[in-house]
């Protein structure tokens, strides 16, 4: 018999490029929820980020740090995120839903990973209604052109935006 997908640990992974206010509110709330909240950064080769995955980190570990969320944690990963749940030996992954798109990836995302490993249980988190409209894809491309993108991020990943896209032009 399988273990029950119970657990007092949860895994948030996602890509956090960058790690933006409507991330940090799911991530509040389910460190209530949970005893022991694992963050972890995505790093698929194929993909392209604007921050590497150290950078990603880092703004995690200081925006954590700023909202005083102590049984949160940061680590990172690559290949498939159920052999590395399985590594952790955590059975909950949340994700955050904010529109219907959104309902549609992760059911897509959590039944492709449920047929790799039945073990493992999802939970969704409603984001909270202010930040309903925050994506990542967003934020970059407004903070890109000049935007002001303070709000919708946490300060410290405000400041490194800004740094950013100085540079770039
Ligand atoms: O923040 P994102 O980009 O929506 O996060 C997506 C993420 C990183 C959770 C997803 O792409 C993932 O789990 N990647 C790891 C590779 C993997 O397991 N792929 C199969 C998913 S069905």
């Amino acid at each position: 018999m399988s273990a029950p997908a119970t657990s007092r640990v949860a895994l948030y992974p996602g890509s956090f490029d960058p790690f933006t206010n409507g991330h940090l509110d799911l991530l509040v709330r389910a460190a209530k929820i949970f005893e022991r909240v694992i963050v972890s950064v995505a790093c698929n080769p194929e993909k392209r980020y604007l921050f590497s995955v150290a950078e990603r980190l880092d703004h995690i570990a200081r925006s954590i740090k700023e909202a005083t969320l102590n049984n949160v944690e940061t680590d990172s990963f690559n290949g498939l995120l159920v052999d590395y749940a399985q590594r952790c030996g955590v059975k909950v992954i949340i994700r955050g839903l904010r529109v219907i798109s959104d309902f549609e990836y992760e059911l897509e995302m959590a039944m492709m990973n449920r047929k790799l490993n039945p073990s493992l249980e999802y939970v969704f988190m409603f984001t909270g209604e202010t930040n309903l409209y925050i994506s990542s894809t967003r934020v970059k491309e407004i903070a890109r052109f000049g935007g002001c993108v303070e709000g919708l991020v946490p300060p410290y990943v405000l400041e490194r935006l800004k740094e950013r896209f100085r540079k770039e032009r």
